[in-house]
C-alpha cells in the first residue's frame, strides 16, 4: 500500500466525532480544565478536587490527550495553550459554558436526515419563536465567542477614541458588545433590542461591568419594532443573519440604513462562506445547524452580503477576518 492511498482512519474519526462534543463536553462539566490551571495534574488528583472517579479522569484525560487539548508533561499533565486561554473557568473567553450546552444538543442532530429531506426543523426546535427559552440558555453560554471578535471590531472601528457615539445592538443577546464598547469608551451610549428576558440577562451583565447608566434595552421582536430615523452611528448584527432568509435580511438592512445617521456603519458578525462555497469549514459546517433550527436560515456568502447591503442602500462593504471562525462584515 502506497501512502498516497486513502486509508479509513479520517472517516472512522469522523464517525465517531460526538466523542468530541462528549469528552470536551464532560470535562467542562467537571472544571477538568481549570482544575489543571491550578495545579491538579494527574487523574488522581483531579479526582479528587472535581468529585469524579479516578477511572473517569483519567479516560478523560486520554480523550483530551487525543484532541489536542491537554498534554502530558513529566510524569503528570497540563492545559494546551489553546485549553489555557479559551476553556479555563473564570475568564471573559472561557467557552466551557458553550462545551456543556453542546453536549445536550447531540441528541437533536438524529433529526437531521429527516430535517434535510423537510428542508427544514421537524420539531419544535425551530428557534426564531417569540421569546423562546432557548435563548435564554444560549445567550449567556455564546457571549465568550464574541469577546475576541467584538474586542476586534472595537479596534477596527477606532471605538475607544470614537467620543459620544451612539450604538444599536439588534439582537444583542448577553449584551457582550454593549459591555465591551461601553468599557472601552466611556462617552459611548448602547441601546439593545431583543426579547424582555434575554434583555434583562444584558442588564445584569451591564451593571457587573459597571456601564449599566449608559445602556438601554427596548423589548420586543426586532422584525416588527421600528428602529427610529438617523438615530445610531454604529448598528451591530452579530450572529443574527443566519437564523434570517434572504427577503428578512434585506429588510432588516433597509431598517437599519434609516436607523443610522449619514455616514453611519452596520457592523456585521456572522460564519460568512466564501462565493464558491469551498469553506471556510466551520461556516460549511454552521449550516448544517441553521437547517436544524430555522425555517428560512443558513449560512450566507460574501456575495449575498454583498447584494443585499447594496439593495437596502449601503455603498461600502468590507469583510475583516477575526480571531474566531467568525468574519466581520463593515458597511458603510
Ligand atoms: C445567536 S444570539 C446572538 C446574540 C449576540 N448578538 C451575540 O452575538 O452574542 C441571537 C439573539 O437574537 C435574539 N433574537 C432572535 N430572534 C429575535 C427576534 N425576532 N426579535 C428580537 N430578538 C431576537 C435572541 O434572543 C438572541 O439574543
Amino acid at each position: 500500500m502506497t501512502s498516497s492511498q486513502p486509508t479509513p482512519e479520517r472517516i472512522m474519526q469522523l464517525i465517531n466525532g460526538y466523542w468530541a462534543t462528549g469528552i470536551l463536553g464532560a470535562a467542562a462539566s467537571h472544571a477538568l480544565f481549570t482544575h489543571l490551571a491550578s495545579g491538579a495534574d494527574t487523574a488522581e488528583r483531579i479526582a479528587e478536587r472535581a468529585g469524579i472517579s479516578e477511572r473517569g479522569a483519567q479516560t478523560l484525560l486520554d480523550g483530551l490527550v487525543s484532541l489536542g487539548l491537554v498534554e502530558s508533561h513529566g510524569a503528570g499533565y497540563r492545559n494546551t495553550a489553546e485549553a489555557a486561554a479559551y476553556l479555563v473557568e473564570g475568564q471573559p473567553t472561557c467557552l466551557s459554558s458553550f462545551a456543556r450546552l453542546k453536549l445536550t444538543h447531540m441528541g437533536s442532530l438524529a433529526a437531521l436526515p429527516e430535517v434535510v429531506r423537510a428542508g427544514g426543523p421537524v420539531t419544535d426546535a425551530a428557534v426564531e419563536v417569540a421569546d423562546n427559552p432557548h435563548w435564554e440558555e444560549v445567550v449567556p453560554a455564546i457571549a465568550a465567542q464574541s469577546v475576541p471578535v467584538a474586542t476586534a471590531a472595537a479596534d477596527l472601528l477606532g471605538l475607544a477614541d470614537a467620543g459620544a457615539v451612539s450604538i444599536l445592538d439588534i439582537g444583542g443577546g448577553s449584551g457582550i458588545y454593549s459591555a465591551i464598547w461601553l468599557g472601552l469608551n466611556p462617552a459611548a451610549r448602547a441601546t439593545q433590542l431583543d426579547w424582555a428576558p434575554v434583555n434583562a440577562i444584558a442588564r445584569r451583565l451591564l451593571a457587573q461591568r459597571g456601564v449599566a447608566d449608559r445602556f438601554t434595552c427596548i423589548d420586543g421582536d426586532f422584525h416588527s419594532t421600528g428602529f427610529g430615523t438617523a438615530r445610531y452611528d454604529i448598528a451591530v448584527y452579530s450572529h443574527i443573519a443566519h437564523q434570517e432568509g434572504p427577503e428578512d435580511n434585506v429588510a432588516m438592512f433597509a431598517k437599519i440604513r434609516g436607523a443610522l445617521k449619514p455616514g453611519g456603519t452596520l457592523v456585521i458578525c456572522d460564519f460568512v462562506v466564501d462565493d464558491d462555497r469551498g469553506g471556510p469549514p466551520f461556516a460549511l459546517m454552521f449550516g448544517a445547524e441553521m437547517l436544524l433550527k430555522s425555517k428560512q436560515g443558513g449560512t450566507w456568502r460574501r456575495a449575498d452580503y454583498r447584494g443585499w447591503l447594496a439593495k437596502a442602500g449601503f455603498e461600502e462593504v468590507s469583510f475583516e477576518p477575526t480571531p474566531s471562525p467568525a468574519t466581520l462584515v463593515i458597511a458603510r
